[in-house]
């Protein structure tokens, strides 16, 4: 099993878009976890249109309270992501109640790493960094972490002052190498070399530039029409969209990297964090 979390700096660079992207297709069983302190499920009221009424979920972890109560609740609370065969763990109702979920952190990081015996991996949308109620033990106890960010040069001066505090907070967590990088729209200007020596962060994957493709996770809107060349080339379907092919890699950047970052912590002789 693995952690993997998303966070963002500034903006809205696409972390619940692409956190849910890669569940969507997760290679083994996943849970998707909406731990952006903002509040609301965007992925009820955007990809599943309001379509699906969300489980006070956050609230019955919280009430668990220990790790051992989170794991027997989750598998009530979390549900179908339709779509996938994932689950999802929908988001709080509110940002006020967000605020009453910074003690479940600490416990739901210690219940997710556990969660080996069911094989399932976890990928959190942490939402953006520094908010009242962020998740932040679930960041540091990630086997990755990973911040998004888009290339341009707003999003870039926003992202260097938090790659700096989290190359800090993982560098005396010991765990550096559990930090890393996604790009949103790499190449728009910046490409990820440009970007790794910017936020001294590698750059674990990108994610491709595709509005409208997004626009399908992000609000539930319809599929994007293909194109005659696309449709003559037989390339015409959901699943060879830009924005499908670049999470296709992503998964499995991600889950090269983790497996590298392990192999690494096993020859210093530590096992996985
Ligand atoms: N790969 C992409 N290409 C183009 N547009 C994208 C991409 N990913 C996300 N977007 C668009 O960016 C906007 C923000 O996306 P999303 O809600 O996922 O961001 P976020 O980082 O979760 O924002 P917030 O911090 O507000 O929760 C949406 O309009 C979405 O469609
Ligand atoms: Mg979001």
């Amino acid at each position: 099993m693995s952690l993997i979390v998303l966070a963002s700096a500034s903006g809205s660079p696409g972390v619940t878009t692409t956190a849910l992207g890669l569940a969507l297709g997760w290679p083994r069983p996943a849970l998707l976890v909406e731990a952006d302190p903002t509040g609301g499920s965007a992925i009820a009221a955007g990809y599943l249109r309001g379509s699906i009424v969300p489980a006070e979920a956050m609230i019955e972890l919280a009430l668990a309270q220990h790790a051992d109560g989170i794991l027997e609740v989750l598998p009530r609370v979390s549900q179908e992501l339709p779509g996938s065969v994932a689950r999802w763990v929908p988001g709080t109702r509110s940002h006020e109640q967000a605020r009453s979920l910074v003690p479940i952190w600490e416990p739901l990081t210690t219940a997710f790493r556990s969660l080996d015996a069911t094989g399932q991996d976890v990928i959190v949308d942490a939402g953006r960094l520094g908010l009242f109620g962020s998740p932040d033990p679930l960041l540091l106890g990630a086997d990755l972490a990973l911040l998004v960010t888009r290339t341009d040069m707003v999003s870039l001066s926003g992202a260097r002052s938090w790659a700096e505090t989290l190359r800090e907070r993982f560098a005396r967590a010991g765990a550096s190498s559990a930090l890393g990088v996604v790009l949103v729209g790499e190449g728009r200007p910046f490409r990820a070399r440009e970007v790794a020596s910017v936020l001294q962060l590698p750059v674990v994957t990108s994610i491709a530039w595709d509005p409208s493709s997004a626009a399908v996770l992000s609000t539930g809107a319809d599929p994007p029409r293909p194109g005659l060349a696309q449709r003559m080339a037989g390339r015409g379907g959901w699943e060879d969209m830009a924005l499908l092919r670049s999470l296709r890699g992503a998964r499995s950047a991600i889950t090269g990297r983790i497996r590298i970052i392990d192999e690494q912590l096993q020859a210093a002789g530590r096992g996985p964090l």
